[in-house]
């Protein structure tokens, strides 16, 4: 809006696009863009697919797009959509649209779960609906608002509309009715709004508006005055007053543009009129109001975000750990002193060392690190850990009591299940710890206090370098809690070293690349593949086989080495694909008759095992040597295969490594 130079609806296009393509990993099974017609109506083009096929469809339609003409003040909005209700189809796309005219249209991130009755309510006002979509309620919504109160501005019709709705949105909405203006709104989905403009911002915040009265356009302000719309200039722009403004679900679709940033908050309904004034208003006040919105300088470069010369962000990302290790324990691990400072939580060490016990909540790969974590969390706080999966421990609605100290561990921060765990555990009283890869995310923001895994941004669906980070982050805590325990030093120091040494011996199992891409060949036709291990190996189990699924669709298994003889053995026969991993720690022995049980059954496995070892390799098909550590951290060392292997044989099979079918990157829907 208000562009600092004219901008042709080429530029802006492409600018929506851009857009999308750096969204693209979060839903991908449709796109589409709403821009102003050459007839000042709204003009929508969407398309089934990916975001590829929508720039295809456009760049078809150039003529009547008017792609030359150039404008001074324009609101585009644009989406990709991974499906919640209805099959991608060019018609389920967003923008959904109010009626034929396009009146009003709406892009929605999330999920409207009391879509049926306000369909049915529309219906019988005589709302025709076209898509499947629970968003199509939203846009027939505010059309009917708008025609039964004709007077109201869009902001007000915005903020009627989502005192109706329930669920979780992020929302853009554009109309022919008010031109050059944008209304965009949240509650439970993500919503940044970017700031680009010629000359430094006036000031850093944008005071909240408070909705007091619809009908006499007057806002109470946080201190108690009263001020009519008309002066109610909040914009902190200086004298130059041209101006950028991006919305989005998702920083890294804006960072190219500008890097000065707003996260809005549930309930923040934000407004730009025609004249380019942002505007934040809420109906009441929530209860942790800070009264105003910081505007906040985003430190992500857009080449963190790039792909470089690796074939997929996630082969990137895997390539990536021995750095991300390393920013992960920068300026917290003192490897000579020996000592441990997260800085995010050392103010509520002593509240967590009283505490009842330690809960653990998360989903797909970040619970995996819970489950790698949580033998040395027991050891080293001696406090009863409790692991759980976000939608399970929901499902149960577990006894929570205040002196519990719950943590949320998730890359994106905003999972859906992981935040209403979260947000029921804060209920009861406990004490809420974040452990996330997101700077400003639902969770990091809800959290009493937390830890910044500082892996980067992992774009690949499948975490990789997130779970590593996640492993470290809550290993480090663990370290932390019990430094004053004397009789735990020696441990202590054992694992820090161990850390130490990471990086390096990380690079040295990325050597393996080569061998696992031959191993690769030989499996990648198989319909499964099993991974078993037991004791801390037990984690890449189930993160190894997580991997397989996710990116390759091949059927596989993590199974415990424990529970073999009671019930997978029957799998197993010479034609079964087994990764086993049996690693020097105190269940060695254990490990290897299970690797006897297999090789009796003429299973000859693919063997994941210390450097040097010869007496498992006995017993293999073919060997992955890692480098030995501390028992507690061999996880890290015995992933890292895995990885590689899901990923050469997705390739093989000639999947998307990066946005596998049917996932996305970040749940922000139950
Ligand atoms: C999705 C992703 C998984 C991820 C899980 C939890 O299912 O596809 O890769 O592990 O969500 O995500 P979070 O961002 O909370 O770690």
């Amino acid at each position: 809006l208000n562009f600092l130079s004219p901008k042709s609806r080429e530029e802006i296009i492409e600018l929506l696009i851009r857009g999308l393509e750096r969204l693209e990993y979060r839903g991908y099974d449709s796109a589409g863009i709403g821009i102003d017609s050459v007839t000042n109506g709204v003009t929508l083009v969407k398309q089934s697919g990916k975001v590829k096929c929508l720039r295809d469809k456009i760049e078809a339609q150039k003529d009547a797009l008017g792609f030359e003409r150039e404008l001074n003040i324009h609101v585009g909005i644009a989406h990709t959509r991974w499906a919640t209700h209805g099959v991608p189809s060019d018609i389920n796309s967003h923008p959904q649209r109010s009626d034929n005219d396009n009146e009003f249209v709406v892009v929605h991130n999330g999920i409207i779960t009391n879509y049926k009755f306000v369909k049915q309510f529309l219906v019988q006002k005589g709302h025709k609906f076209e898509s499947d979509t629970d968003t199509e309620v939203i846009a027939k919504l505010i059309k009917h608002l708008h025609v039964l109160h004709p007077s109201y501005s869009f902001r007000e019709l915005v903020e009627q509309v989502i005192q109706q709705l329930e669920g979780a949105f992020a929302l853009a909405f554009k109309s022919k009715h008010f031109p050059g203006e944008i209304v965009a709104t949240r509650r439970g989905s993500p919503l940044v709004v970017g700031i680009k403009t010629k000359e430094k911002l006036a000031s850093d915040h944008i005071p909240v508006l408070y909705s007091k009265d619809h009908r006499t356009h007057v806002y109470e302000l946080p201190h108690g005055l009263a001020r009519t719309e008309s002066t109610a200039e909040f914009l902190p722009l200086g004298d130059d007053k041209e101006v950028e403004y991006f919305f989005a679900s998702d920083a890294s679709a804006i960072i190219e543009h500008t890097n000065r940033v707003i996260y809005l908050l549930d309930d923040d309904v934000a407004s730009v009129d025609s004249e380019g004034i942002l505007k934040i208003h809420r109906l009441k006040r929530c209860l942790e109001d800070s009264h105003a919105r910081e505007i906040t300088t985003l430190k992500m470069e857009i080449q963190q975000i790039m792909k470089g010369n690796f074939s997929s962000f996630m082969q990137k990302e895997i390539f990536e750990q021995p750095e991300s290790v390393v920013n992960t324990m920068r300026g917290r691990i003192n490897f000579d002193s020996e000592t441990v400072v997260l800085g995010g939580i050392k103010e509520h060490l002593s509240e967590i060392r009283r505490c009842r016990r330690l809960l653990l909540i998360a989903c797909g790969t970040s619970y995996h690190s819970t489950i790698a974590t949580r033998q040395l969390l027991e050891e080293l706080t001696e406090l009863p850990v409790m692991v759980d999966l976000a939608s399970d421990f929901l499902d149960r609605n577990t006894p929570i009591f205040r002196d519990d100290v719950c943590f949320f561990v998730s890359q994106s921060g905003e999972t859906a299940d992981t935040l209403l765990a979260l947000r029921y555990c804060k209920q009861r009283g406990a004490l809420i710890v974040g452990i996330t890869n997101t700077v400003g995310s639902s969770i990091c923001r809800e959290s009493h206090c937390g830890v910044h895994i500082n892996a980067g941004p992992e774009i690949g669906v499948a975490s990789t370098k997130a779970y590593t980070s996640q492993m470290i982050s809550l290993v480090m805590f663990a370290l932390m809690i019990s430094e004053d325990r004397i009789s735990a030093q020696p441990r202590r120091s054992e694992i820090i070293q161990g850390l130490r040494k990471l990086p390096e011996q990380i690079k040295e199992v990325l050597t393996l690349d080569s061998k696992i891409q031959e191993i690769s060949k030989e499996v990648f036709e198989k319909k499964s593949l099993l991974v078993l291990g037991r004791g801390y190996n037990y984690a890449t189990c189930l993160e190894g086989a997580l991997k397989i699924k996710e990116i390759t669709y091949m059927h596989s298994e993590g199974i415990m080495a424990g529970e073999l003889k009671h019930g997978p053995l029957a799998l197993v026969d010479k034609g079964m694909p087994i990764v086993m991993i049996c690693t020097r720690d105190n269940v060695f022995l254990k490990c290897m008759n299970a690797l006897q049980q297999v090789t009796a059954r003429e299973g000859r496995p693919l063997l994941i095992c210390n450097k040097g070892d010869v007496e498992p390799q006995k017993f293999a098909s073919n060997t992955l040597e890692v480098p030995r550590t501390v028992d507690c951290l061999q996880g890290l060392l015995t992933v890292i295969p895995l990885q590689l292997l899901s990923y050469h044989i997705a390739v093989l099979r000639g999947c998307n490594v990066d946005c596998p079918r049917n996932l996305a990157k970040s749940v922000t829907v139950e």
